[in-house]
């Protein structure tokens, strides 16, 4: 049976990875600051650690010798709202860093062999972001380095500590409205700006995008509308 770590399991992603992986037979440990709000996250999981993984102690006492994999998904992330107003950017930077850094050195030090890392859009240089006719987000576009954004930043930095021996994919984000607002319509603007370049998952995982972008948004956009009206 395999063995895996989720970091963040009480998180919007967490929670549903801990589910995902229980269904496909895993024996799982699950650490978050907190439990998830919208299901028992801590409840599916074999093993619930409610602790921060800022602390070295904490991180060294939840990567063992014998896990298979570690999903590193804790990270100061509060959505658009938090991240892009300015006032939580050394918050994001130094608490996601040391978490980071500790899961990079206990995973090297353990030889756990695969590590995902959630990384962001934000890390994109912000130029290629800015036309929706002609986004620019694959990985090799990430240098020379520009991201959008302190969180962005941060990403770039995470993703260059974290010696991943496993896949590395990178998950992307939706910005709001208080990014518009902040930098008016010259912004980087969200999921049109930033499609993903699905390349270098064909090359790796074998995974290709089974509909097109446009059917995505359309059914997600159908569905937030029903939930505002509820
Ligand atoms: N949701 C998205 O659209 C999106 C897009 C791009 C990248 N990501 C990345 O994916 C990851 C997961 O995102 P999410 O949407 O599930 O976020 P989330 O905020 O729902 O989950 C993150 C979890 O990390 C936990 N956490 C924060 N600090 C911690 C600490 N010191 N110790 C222990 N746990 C701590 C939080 O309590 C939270 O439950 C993040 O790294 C995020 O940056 C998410």
């Amino acid at each position: 049976m395999k063995k895996a770590l989720v970091c963040g399991a009480g998180g919007f992603i967490g929670g549903h990875l801990v589910k995902y992986l229980k269904d496909k037979g895993y024996w799982v440990r699950g650490v978050d600051l907190k439990h998830n709000e919208w299901q028992p996250v801590h409840e599916f999981c074999d093993e619930f650690v409610q602790a921060d993984l800022r602390d070295p102690e904490i991180v060294s006492s939840v990567v063992s010798r014998d896990l298979d994999e570690i999903y590193q998904l804790a990270a100061d992330m509060g959505g658009a709202g938090f991240v892009f107003t300015g006032e939580n950017d050394a918050d994001i930077m130094h608490n996601s860093a040391l978490i980071n850094l500790n899961i990079a050195h206990e995973a090297s030090k353990k030889g756990v062999k695969k590590v995902f890392y959630s990384s962001s859009a934000c890390m994109y240089p912000e130029h290629n972001q800015m036309d929706p006719d002609n986004p620019n987000c694959s990985e090799s576009s990430a240098y020379p380095a520009n991201p959008d954004s302190e969180y962005g930043w941060e990403k770039l930095f995470s993703q260059m500590a974290i010696d991943i021996s496993g896949k590395k994919l990178i998950i992307h984000n939706i910005n709001g409205d208080e990014f518009v607002k902040k930098y008016g319509h010259k912004c980087p603007i969200g999921v049109n700006g930033r499609n993903s370049d699905n390349t270098l998952y064909r090359e790796k995982v074998g995974w290709v995008v089974s509909r097109p972008l446009i059917e995505g948004m359309k059914k997600t956009y159908e569905w937030v509308n029903k939930q505002v009206k509820r």
